[in-house]
């Protein structure tokens, strides 16, 4: 059964006449696009599209879903997108595919933010998935550095050629192997004080909805 097929369908279904619909990235967020791309063709769904990613764009626009900028809106009403880690007081991880920086800027402008995600991804606490932080190319050495002293055990990202991946915005990303995040929002305020990160992967207190994907069908939560 392809759980995430079926909670991106289901997350489609939120989505009414008229909304600005923040479309996330990944292999789950991929169906939920998919879907909506459906409902726009075989209902004439009238929704514009705020995409998170390059591959996003390119996957809307071949699905004829009607697209704006983030800075030609004034509200997003929904965003919804995957996520690495979900931990039991929903709290997130995301950044596994390198997008959390746009998918961070969409969802602060959303007024409702949906999360799809199969069951693997429900955890206890945060940190068993590395946590993704986007650096600037410039001294990026130099935050590894400060990352490793903080004992943040951090290592950069790498292309299948060893090079480092870059991300849409041409940054950097060094990924934390934690194993358990005991106090989230101490890390992110930290991780926002560094000097050279543009944005980290952990997104607190800002879910609205969570639709889990199981064997016996797809579980809604409202948080
Ligand atoms: C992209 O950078 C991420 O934040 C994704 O939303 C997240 O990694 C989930 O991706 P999958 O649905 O592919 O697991």
């Amino acid at each position: 059964m392809n759980l995430k097929k079926i909670v991106g369908y289901k997350a489609a279904e939120f989505v009414k006449d008229g909304m600005i619909v923040g479309l996330g990235t990944g292999s789950t967020a991929y169906y939920m696009v998919e879907a909506i791309g459906k409902r726009v063709k075989e209902e004439g769904l009238s929704i514009v599209g705020v995409t998170t990613s390059h591959r996003t764009t390119d996957q809307a626009r071949e699905l004829g879903i009607p697209l704006k900028d983030i800075d030609e809106v004034d509200h997003i009403d929904v965003t919804i997108d995957g996520a690495d880690e979900i931990s039991d007081d929903f709290q997130g991880i995301k950044g596994g595919g390198a997008a959390h920086l746009f998918e961070k800027m969409v969802a602060n402008q959303s007024e409702e933010i949906i999360w799809i995600v199969d069951d693997s991804k429900m955890v206890s606490k945060l940190g068993a998935f590395p946590l993704p932080v986007e650096v600037v190319k410039f001294g990026c050495g130099q935050v590894l550095k400060l990352l490793k002293k903080e004992n943040l055990n951090p290592e950069f990202r790498l292309n299948d050629d060893g090079s480092k991946l870059e991300t849409d915005s041409g940054n950097y990303i060094i990924d934390l192997h934690l194993g358990t995040i005991e106090d989230p929002h101490k890390l992110a305020s930290f991780l926002d004080s560094v000097t050279g990160v543009v944005e980290h992967g952990l997104f607190l207190d800002t879910v609205t909805k969570v639709i889990v994907g199981r064997e016996n069908g797809p579980e809604v939560i409202d948080v």
